[in-house]
This record gives C-alpha cells, sequence and structure tokens, in this order.
C-alpha cells in the first residue's frame, strides 16, 4: 500500500515536471549592434508598448491607473501575489544594467522570449514571454538594445515564491522560441493581432484558472485583480460581443486612451473608498493612435462572447 502511495507521488511529480529537464536550449551567442533605429523602436515598445517599464518599474498605488513612479524605470520591485491572481508571490526583478551588466544579449533575449534565467530558472509567464516568443527578432533586438541603454538603478528585489504545484509546474512553460513577423500596416487585421499580441492585452483581459488562461474565454473578461490599495476589479470583456466593445466606435477606442495621454492625467489621486484598476492606461495612452486603431481592428475581428463584465463590482457600477 505504501509503495503504491509512493510510487503515485512519484508518477505525479514527475508528470509535474519535477525531474523534466528545461526544454530550451542554451542561450546564443548574438551581440545585439545598437543601431539609433533599434534603439527608437525599442524605447517604443518599452516604454508605450510591450509593458516591460510599467511591470519592471514600482507603480504609485495611491494614484489612479497607477503610473510609474520617477526614478524606478527598470528597477523592479512590485509585487504580484495570490490577491492579485498569482499564484505565489513574485516580484519585478531589475532590468537595468545595474542587474542585467553580467548578461550577454543571448541571455537576455532567451529570458524574454523563452522565459529563462540566467541562471537556468524557469520563469514563471506572468512576464508574457510566450506572446514576445511571436514578435519578429528585429523587434526583440530593439528591445534589448534599449533596455542597455536605461539608466543603471540598484535594487535588488526579494525571490519569488510560488504555491505547489506551480513550482514544479513552471519548469514545464518555457519552449524555445520561434520568432514571427511584423505584418505590413496596410494588412490592418494581422498588424492588428501582433500589436495586440506585443502589448499583452489577452494577459489581463482572459480569465485564469489555475494559473492558466481559460479557453474560449479570449479577451471576454472578468479576471478578477485585487488592488494593493483595497477592493477588486474585473477586467472588461473586449470581444465583439454586445456586453463587450460592440458599441464602441473605433474613433472612441482611440480616444478612450489618448485623453490620458497628458501629465493630469498621470496625477489623479485615488479617493478615498475608490478602487484603483491594473489596467496601465496611461502607459498605454502614448502609443501611436493608428497602432491603438489597429488593435482596435483587430479585437473587432475575434469571435464575440457573452460574458457580462461588472469591472468594480464592489462600487455597484
Ligand atoms: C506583466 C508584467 C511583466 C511584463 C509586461 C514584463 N515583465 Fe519581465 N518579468 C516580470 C516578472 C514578474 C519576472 C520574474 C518572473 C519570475 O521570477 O518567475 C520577469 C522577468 C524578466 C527578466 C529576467 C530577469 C531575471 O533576473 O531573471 C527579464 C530580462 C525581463 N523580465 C525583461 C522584460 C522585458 C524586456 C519586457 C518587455 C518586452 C518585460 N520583461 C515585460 C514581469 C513582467
Ligand atoms: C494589467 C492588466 C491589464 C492589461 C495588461 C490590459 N488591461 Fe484592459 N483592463 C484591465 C482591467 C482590470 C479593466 C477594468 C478596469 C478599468 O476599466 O480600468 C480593463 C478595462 C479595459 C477596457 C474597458 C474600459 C471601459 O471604459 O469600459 C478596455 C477597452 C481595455 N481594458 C482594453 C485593453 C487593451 C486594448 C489592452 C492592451 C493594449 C489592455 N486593455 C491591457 C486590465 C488590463
Amino acid at each position: 500500500m505504501k509503495a503504491i502511495f509512493v510510487l503515485v507521488v512519484a508518477f505525479s511529480l514527475i508528470s509535474c515536471g519535477i525531474f523534466l529537464p528545461i526544454k530550451v536550449d542554451k542561450a546564443q551567442d548574438i551581440v545585439v549592434e545598437l543601431t539609433p533605429e533599434r534603439l527608437e523602436r525599442g524605447a517604443y515598445l518599452v516604454e508605450h508598448v510591450s509593458g516591460c517599464a510599467d511591470c519592471h518599474s514600482q507603480r504609485d498605488w495611491s494614484i489612479f491607473m497607477a503610473p510609474t513612479k520617477a526614478g524606478t524605470n527598470g528597477a523592479g520591485g512590485e509585487v504580484f501575489n495570490e490577491e492579485m491572481g498569482t499564484p505565489g508571490t513574485i516580484y519585478a526583478p531589475n532590468i537595468t544594467p545595474a542587474a542585467l551588466s553580467s548578461w550577454t544579449d543571448g541571455e537576455v533575449i532567451r529570458a524574454i522570449v523563452s522565459g529563462v534565467s540566467k541562471d537556468g530558472t524557469p520563469l514563471f509567464p506572468i512576464m508574457p514571454y510566450p506572446n514576445y516568443a511571436r514578435m519578429s527578432q528585429e523587434d526583440i533586438f530593439s528591445i534589448v538594445a534599449y533596455i542597455r541603454t536605461l539608466e543603471p538603478i540598484p535594487n535588488d528585489v526579494p525571490p519569488r515564491k510560488l504555491n505547489f504545484p506551480l513550482n514544479f509546474i513552471v519548469r514545464t512553460i518555457p519552449s524555445q522560441a520561434e520568432f514571427g513577423s511584423l505584418p505590413y500596416k496596410t494588412d490592418a487585421i494581422a498588424y492588428g493581432k501582433y500589436m495586440t499580441n506585443a502589448a499583452g492585452c489577452t494577459d489581463c483581459h482572459t480569465p485564469m484558472e489555475k494559473g492558466k488562461p481559460v479557453s474560449g474565454m479570449e479577451f471576454a473578461g472578468g479576471f478578477t485583480m485585487g488592488m494593493v490599495s483595497g477592493g477588486a476589479v474585473n477586467s472588461a470583456n473586449i470581444t465583439p460581443h454586445k456586453t463587450g466593445i460592440k458599441s464602441w466606435s473605433r474613433e472612441g477606442f482611440i480616444q478612450r486612451f489618448k485623453a490620458l495621454d497628458n501629465p493630469a492625467a498621470r496625477a489623479i489621486p485615488l479617493a478615498e473608498n475608490q478602487i484603483n484598476t491594473p489596467m496601465p492606461w496611461t502607459y498605454y495612452a502614448s502609443m501611436e493612435a493608428e497602432d491603438l486603431g489597429a488593435i482596435y481592428d483587430y479585437l473587432r475581428s475575434i469571435p464575440a462572447i457573452e460574458n457580462p463584465v461588472i469591472r468594480y463590482p464592489e462600487l455597484k457600477e
């Protein structure tokens, strides 16, 4: 009886991946040349699109929409915990040169697109590396080139704690990246899909169960996230269903973001009893209107999913 129990436990650990090697090759021996074009494209993606400078900086949760605090760009330290829907406690690491100067470009690229840290630790996909793996190699090179130029900020971040069984399963998540390609802007839906993927919208807008997105609910919202400043918020349905963005015009969608592209929008103190939002509105607000429009076009092309969501249930909208 006991032997069977031991066998069952051993088998489940094996199937959870405890003994499995991580399916990602050694970091490639690449040197990313810093060209002005790459630095410009990298700045745009890191600071306004792909969330890097949002997650890897400290956000001010006392301000509505939690813009990032000056002087923390790339220094890490934001926490993701169970209240926020994360199966454990994970801190965003420091990605300024103060932390990454000893990493080769190949190692940085492997972390961003395959989810393996310099020392071989499998990263938890709070960072949407499966998304970044579908970006073009040139865009990833631009991101790496740009983060090499961030101001070095020394900041040590506590180690992560993942709950069982994710602490084992995490080993099965990293995978060898196959880069995609950047579609022409004239191919509106494909280009919009690329930008939506690069911006990680699905990350918060698809509900998760046991650390995995619920299939068939892509972009349908209803992912509940607890806020460090109190209360909880549900992500919105952004599919073209009437419980989603069916009634939104393209211009209205673009304006919802662009109206926040100014210093005043980044300085609205959170009122007493007001619940904050994790959606980095002010970060995305500086995305080019053309790219926001392309995201809208793509979102209008995906299956409409019925899922009525009350964003702030405690406030009874
Ligand atoms: C949603 C939040 C989020 C976004 C967006 C994000 N990251 Fe991360 N990143 C993290 C977290 C959290 C970790 C650590 C995961 C872990 O320890 O399991 C991480 C890990 C890393 C690492 C490995 C660092 C180390 O010490 O192991 C690098 C490099 C990195 N991110 C760079 C980037 C870049 C570049 C981008 C944008 C293309 C980006 N990240 C976007 C949250 C994020
Ligand atoms: C970090 C999590 C997160 C990310 C990333 C995120 N969102 Fe959201 N989003 C939310 C939450 C939570 C809400 C509901 C609260 C609010 O309105 O801010 C929301 C609300 C929305 C709304 C509805 C706003 C309204 O007025 O009804 C739209 C539209 C939207 N998001 C689009 C997007 C798009 C497009 C992206 C990618 C460019 C994106 N979101 C990325 C969390 C996120």
